[in-house]
């Protein structure tokens, strides 16, 4: 980028500010095949303007542009191609990594700004699903790339912590519950009793009603109610924490769907004074048919609100308390048309900041091709599973690397990046099939290879008998360290398009790209060779490990020195 806009200049200076320098800079193009330079400028617009041939205006621009970062410029045709200086380019970018170390790659262009980041968003007294994990890695990625790019990150935890599945809950705890079982296992036996519930009421409809009478209470404050309430939410909690603990993700804010209890009220008064609110069978909903879109739920019949109108609320909140300049919801594909009503309802009240809210969606975990569940067939734990991740790459590292000191930490480190970056190498909206045999394997496109790429950088280091600080590294311009150099200058670049496309998964094939590149030159040259290019060498192999280091941090992912 860097360099485009460099080459860009040149061409602006040449040409008097007869064209902007951003319309240059559109108009360069990166050429497919090596012998025609690196970047490549067409003539053919300016030619229209200025009634001259393209083929001479290219002639004009090769012969006066010089810039100690172009070894050659020449005319092909119509194009002004020009080929890097590959020592002067080469030595630049290692100087910039090595001194810049992980704040390489950072922009300013969120400063100022801030961005509220909702993901995650478990529901209370039920499992923590293979979605809520796609929501924590991905929001949390998200979070670390905009911080990257300047913004205040806020990292929500929008818990789903309230509605008439409470009162449910509380029902089936009173008829059936037993408070050491619940203590005893929360989630697994929180769930049976609500689906006992489900079971029962076939049978015997008057549960439903008193169910409903339940979260009344709730929503009314009833002393019993609340207490039953929140107990089962800190026992959730609590679940949950050992999953946050594990990936270490913390959040901001813990304020769920309950805190919004009180701040329905404006709410619904807003929607009424703009005569929005129109009566559906009974209940209370808005009306979006002028988009071809179903209601939006408001108020049930019974006067209960709905996840939509705390939604409203949490909107509403987060605007006037973070004065957001761009909010996420990092939340499942299933979810679309709830996030599309949201924001319309929102324009409806005359706001205009619903255009900078995003849902970004995703899709499924798949296992054997059908969607995963935690819920189905007893109940699979994640926390087991992440567990098993872990048990599974200490095996792997036992059998690599048997004399490494630690390796629990480490096997932590690689299990749970390996799970991560499964998630987030592919574009978010496809589906992702869950196996954790394949994403542990040390070849391929998974976290353990790119960690141990890492390692391996590290350990040369170590080797060298230069002092990574003490770098001053003279530029190399041989073919192998070339593709390398290449991704390095790419590297901010890689990032400002991450955090456009809210795509981690930039990141995580950025970083396959760099690792195969790394682990390819690292066949073919010996690095530690005593020649007058080893300090460049070396420099490469330091400045390939920081930008690994860091761009696996952008993942959410720890990158151990030795496994
Ligand atoms: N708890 C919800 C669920 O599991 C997700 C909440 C997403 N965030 C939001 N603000 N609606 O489906």
């Amino acid at each position: 980028m860097e360099l485009v806009k460099t080459y860009a200049e040149e061409i602006a200076l040449e040409l008097n500010g007869w064209v902007e320098l951003d319309e240059i800079m559109n108009l360069i193009e990166q050429p497919k095949f090596d012998k025609q330079g690196d970047l490549a400028f067409p003539c053919f617009a300016l030619a229209k303007a200025m009634k001259e041939s393209p083929a001479k205006i290219a002639e004009q621009l090769a012969t006066r542009i010089s810039n100690p970062h172009f070894e050659r410029v020449i005319a092909e045709g119509p194009y002004v191609n020009c080929f890097y200086n590959k020592s002067f380019v080469s030595a630049e970018v290692m100087r910039d990594i090595l001194h810049q170390q992980s704040d390489y790659g950072a922009s300013a262009f969120g400063q100022t700004q801030t961005v509220t980041l909702d993901f995650s968003s478990p529901n209370i007294a039920k499992p923590f699903s293979m979605g809520h994990l796609r929501s924590t890695v991905i929001g949390n990625s998200l979070a670390l790339i905009s911080e990257k790019c300047g913004y205040k990150a806020i990292r929500i935890n929008h818990l789903g912590d309230w509605g008439t599945q409470f009162g449910k809950l509380i029902t089936a705890y009173k008829l059936w519950g037993s408070e050491q079982e619940v203590k005893d296992a929360p989630i697994s036996e929180l769930l049976k009793l609500y689906v006992k519930f489900h079971q029962e009421v076939g049978n015997n409809p008057e549960l439903e009603s008193e169910a409903r009478l339940w979260f009344k209470k709730l929503e009314d404050g009833n002393p019993e109610a609340q207490k039953l309430w929140k107990w089962f939410r800190d026992e959730s909690l609590q679940e949950f924490a050992k999953i946050y603990s594990l990936l270490d993700i913390g959040f901001d804010s813990n304020d769920g769907e309950s805190f919004y209890n009180d701040k329905m009220d404006e709410v619904v008064k807003l929607l009424r004074a703009k005569q929005l609110l129109v009566e559906s069978n009974g209940a209370e909903v808005v009306d979006l048919s002028d988009y071809s879109l179903p209601p939006f739920l408001i108020k049930k019949r019974d006067g209960a609100t709905l996840y939509g109108t705390r939604d409203l609320a949490a909107a509403l909140y987060r605007k006037r308390n973070y004065q957001f300049d761009q909010s996420f919801y990092v939340v499942g594909q299933e979810q679309t048309l709830h996030f599309k009503q949201l924001s319309l309802v929102l324009e409806k009240l005359g706001y205009d900041w619903p255009q900078d809210m995003k849902h970004v969606s995703f899709g499924f975990i798949l296992k054997n091709g059908r969607k995963m569940s935690t819920r189905k067939g007893g109940v699979v734990l994640l926390e087991h599973v992440i567990q098993q991740a872990i048990d599974l790459a200490e095996n792997n590292i036992a059998e690599k690397n048997s004399a490494l000191p630690d390796k629990r930490a480490v096997a932590k480190m690689v299990g749970i990046g390996a799970i991560i970056f499964h998630d987030l190498k592919n574009d978010r909206q496809n589906n992702i099939e869950f196996s954790l045999a394949d994403m542990l394997k040390f070849e391929g496109a998974t976290g353990p290879y790119v960690q141990y790429t890492h390692a391996r950088a590290c350990s040369i280091l170590t080797k060298s008998s230069f002092e990574p600080d003490q770098l001053e590294p003279a530029g190399l311009n041989d073919e192998h360290s070339w593709p390398i150099i290449k991704l390095l200058l790419a590297f901010p670049e890689v990032i400002v398009k991450s955090f456009d496309y809210t795509e981690p998964s930039q990141i995580a094939k950025y970083l396959i790209f760099l690792a195969q590149e790394f682990n390819s030159y690292y066949a073919h040259v010996k690095i530690l060779n005593e020649d007058i290019e080893q300090e460049g060498r070396v420099a490469l192999v330091q400045a390939v490990a920081i930008v690994l280091k860091e761009g696996l941090r952008l993942l959410g992912i720890k990158a151990p020195e030795k496994m």
